[in-house]
């Protein structure tokens, strides 16, 4: 299931997103800093082109989808996830809930935000996330390189449409 984030769940959501395995699959790889946090978090949940979603795997708390980038008259949006690594690995738990929690966010996203056009973008060298994407019908539609961590990286755009 996908929700809304409550303001009492914004350090579980620092803790997960500073995780080694989820920095080392995104575009800022530095670890997140409380004040950092604070800032991002109170002008993401106030600004109506984002939403924080939590993700509960068999009603516990277990990953975050952010939307962003939501233009209501171009039915588009943006979006990323990351899941509770730990949390979900002591479980037992992290295959299936990478399995599932993106078929609830594009079903949120389409059904919610009513959009035309889901965009994810992804490092080429994330394959994992590259299947994923595509297994959900997800295709690539350009590539562009940005720098993380000092070193120039590719990235690939992928879109789903309605
Ligand atoms: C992993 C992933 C979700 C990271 O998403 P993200 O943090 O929103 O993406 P970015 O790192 O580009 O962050 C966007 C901006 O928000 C900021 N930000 C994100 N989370 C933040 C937080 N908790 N506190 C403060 N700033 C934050 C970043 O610093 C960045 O700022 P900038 O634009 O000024 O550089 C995204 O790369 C993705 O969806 N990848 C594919 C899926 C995947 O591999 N998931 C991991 C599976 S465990």
């Amino acid at each position: 299931m996908l929700r809304r984030a409550f303001e009492h769940e914004s350090e579980m959501v620092r803790r997960w997103r500073n995780h080694p395995r989820v920095r080392g699959v995104s575009f800022t790889d530095h670890e997140i800093g409380e004040a950092e946090h604070r800032g991002w978090w109170s002008a993401t949940v106030t600004d109506d082109t984002r939403r924080i979603l939590i993700y509960e795997h068999d009603g516990v708390p277990s990953g975050v989808v952010n939307l962003f980038d939501h233009d209501v008259r171009a039915r588009r949006a943006g979006w990323g996830f990351y899941l509770d690594v730990d949390g979900l690995g002591e479980r037992g738990e992290l295959l299936a809930a990478w399995m599932r929690i993106e078929g609830e966010a594009i079903a949120y996203a389409f059904a919610e935000l009513e959009i035309g056009t889901l965009r994810g973008e992804v490092l080429v060298r994330n394959e994992a996330v590259r299947t994923l994407h595509r297994r959900h019908g997800f295709v690539e539609v350009g590539t562009y390189t940005r720098r993380v961590a000092g070193v120039e990286e590719p990235v690939v755009v992928m879109e789903l449409v309605r």
